[in-house]
């Protein structure tokens, strides 16, 4: 190997080892890529080796070219295992920092529960599917025509001020009752009409006992023999599967509109009675209204109070509790607590 060679050989050895110091001295990206530039970039240590090869033998070109580009290689191969210690470095730091402690305890999420009215209203359904009633529903917002003129109730008609209406626009307004549905039910279906309708009633009306929000169950029953006594066994084993095979049930005498005879039925508790329903004979008139012949067809109507019998089930004294969701309450409702 002529001289030329040889000194550019141990001046390529040179930058080897400078190039190996360098890139083991820095552990980020930018310094990597400075030192890196500093020995491949473009105003980088091979520019003035690259001049020098000018000046060489044309004989001896091809070998000094090779031993060039083996020392380039050599310099990016060196730089090239820098930069993966480097991403192996800032990678094992992510997951040190993302490390997740298995043994530590779990956070516990806390479970819903059924509302007390929810729960009640269930198990009143269920009762009431069983005894062979089908479920059936009506629009919240009503109109006076469903929720009062259909059930006898003319706008004239003093029974009107009994419910204290939240009306809305035009002639709508939020329902006082579930009865309306009575009408949607006997429009859509000849006899036998057979349903309950179970949902949100609305009165202006708030104290510890009422509120303005608050529940009803519907239930109609017309067929060409249905009678009063019909009325009286139904609600009666309803009742008393609910609460019991002795417990009393009374039914005292009322007025509705839309049924005559009306009444009230009451059930014993403990100390005295509580009223849990309105019921009666569906006035003739009504049965007329749906386009039904009163002659040919009778049946009974009641409507049930939810939010009392879930008060009176699980001792709450005051209904507001019911809708105030205020979780100290709710949670006590929740199952393995
Ligand atoms: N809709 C009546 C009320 O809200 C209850 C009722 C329903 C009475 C059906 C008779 C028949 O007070």
């Amino acid at each position: 190997m002529s001289d030329a060679l040889a000194a550019l050989r141990a001046r390529l050895d040179d930058l080897r080892e400078q190039a190996r110091s360098v890139a083991a001295g820095v552990d980020r990206d930018a310094d990597l890529n400075e030192g890196k530039a500093r020995f491949l970039g473009r105003k980088g240590a091979f520019g003035p080796v690259m001049r020098e090869l000018g000046s060489l033998d044309r004989a001896q070109r091809p070998a000094a070219g090779a031993l060039i580009n083996e020392a380039k290689q050599a310099i990016e191969a060196v730089f090239a295992e820098a930069r993966a210690r480097i991403e192996q470095k800032a990678l094992d730091a992510a997951l040190e920092a993302g490390r997740i402690d298995v043994t530590l305890p779990g956070r516990r999420s806390a479970p819903g529960a059924t509302h007390p009215v929810q729960a009640v209203l269930d198990e009143l359904v269920d009762l009431l599917v069983e005894l062979g009633f089908a479920l059936a529903d009506g629009p919240e917002v009503e109109t006076e025509h469903y929720n009062f003129d259909q059930l006898n109730m003319p706008a004239s008609h003093p029974a009107r001020d009994m419910q204290d209406t939240f009306y809305l626009q035009g002639d709508l307004l939020l329902r006082t009752q579930t009865s309306p549905v009575q009408i949607r039910a006997m429009e859509d279906t000849k006899p036998p009409v057979r349903i309950i309708a179970p949902g949100k009633v609305f009165r202006c009306d708030a104290d510890v006992t009422h509120s303005p929000t608050f529940h009803q169950i519907e239930g109609l029953w017309v067929d060409t023999d249905v009678t009063m006594a019909d009325l009286k066994g139904v609600l009666s084993y309803f009742l008393r599967r609910l609460f019991g095979a002795d417990r009393g049930v009374r039914f005292r005498p009322s007025f509705f509109p839309f049924t005559e005879p009306s009444v009230e039925v009451d059930v014993e508790f403990g100390d005295g009675w509580m009223e849990v329903l309105g019921a009666g004979m569906v006035h003739p008139r009504v049965l007329r209204n749906v386009g039904f012949d009163p002659t040919a067809v009778q049946g009974f109507a009641f409507g049930l109070g939810v939010d009392r019998l879930a008060m009176v089930r699980y001792g709450i004294t005051d209904i507001r509790y019911l809708f105030e969701n205020d979780q100290r309450f709710l949670t006590q409702f929740a199952r393995g607590r």
